[in-house]
């Protein structure tokens, strides 16, 4: 069956499947700086296309709606149909990336309660900071619906931090993407992967995308990914 590609965007492709589902396939590609740096990383599609699989699993036990509906292949996840709104929403429990160079804010100081950022996917500007009446202005989300989505930010750490931390794994951050279903409930989309969160261990052992950001050989970014996907399947 040929598939029809709706959307291709770095690292996925979402193709048509039915009138209610896509098809959202992960490729091998690995990027950094907005795209500015590029690599091919053989197996990363399977690595992500299974941890998305675990969490969006996690959430749904957790009776948090997600787009996931199932496994299709090894690199590929059927997915409700959403309308997504082009905006990241991250969640932070420990200060590292963009905060400490925006922000008068140290290396792993903890943030208690955690805090939640939006920014608007453009890569170009390099995805800008948005408060509530960026979002209003641009259309993307009223203030009820950005506060719903705080609301769900909070409970999705709580089930995850709660997950990784009886594997001996701490998160960092993480960045989920939202859109609307066909009638207009707001439920997780993209991707949960180590493309998009932090994950440490107790001795400081890096698992997630800043090894490729900080240039280590993929290689070793793979081996990372290999053992965080054991690490949460066990
Ligand atoms: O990656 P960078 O340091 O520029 O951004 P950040 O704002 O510190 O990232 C916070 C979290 O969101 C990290 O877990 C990133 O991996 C994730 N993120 C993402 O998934 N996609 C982006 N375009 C930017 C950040």
């Amino acid at each position: 069956m040929e598939l029809k590609k709706v959307a291709e965007g770095k690292t996925k492709i979402v193709y048509e499947y039915s009138s209610s589902y896509y098809l959202l396939r992960f490729k091998d590609s690995i990027t950094a700086g907005d795209g500015a740096r590029k690599d091919e990383m053989s197996g990363k599609g399977t690595l992500n296309a299974r941890t998305s699989a675990v969490f969006f699993k996690l959430l749904e036990e957790n009776s948090i709606k997600t787009h996931f509906v199932g496994v299709y292949d090894d690199n590929t996840l059927i997915v409700k149909r959403l309308k997504m709104i082009p905006v990241e929403v991250v969640l932070r429990n420990i200060a590292t990336g963009s905060i400490v160079k925006r922000l008068p804010i140290k290396e792993g100081e903890v943030f208690d309660p955690p805090i939640v950022e939006f920014f608007l996917k453009d890569d170009l500007r390099h995805d800008p900071l948005l408060n509530y009446s960026h979002l209003r202005y641009f259309k993307l989300l009223t203030k009820e619906e950005a506060e719903r989505i705080e609301e769900v930010m909070m409970k999705v750490n709580v089930v995850m931090r709660k997950f990784l931390e009886e594997k001996g794994l701490i998160l960092y951050d993480f960045k989920l993407e939202f859109g609307k279903d066909e009638n207009g409930e707001l439920i997780i989309g993209d991707e949960i992967t180590l493309d998009s969160m932090r994950v440490r261990d107790k001795d400081n052992r890096i698992y997630d995308k800043d090894l490729y950001r900080r240039g280590e050989a993929l290689e070793v970014v793979r081996k990372a990914y290999e053992d965080f996907l054991n690490i949460i399947s066990r």
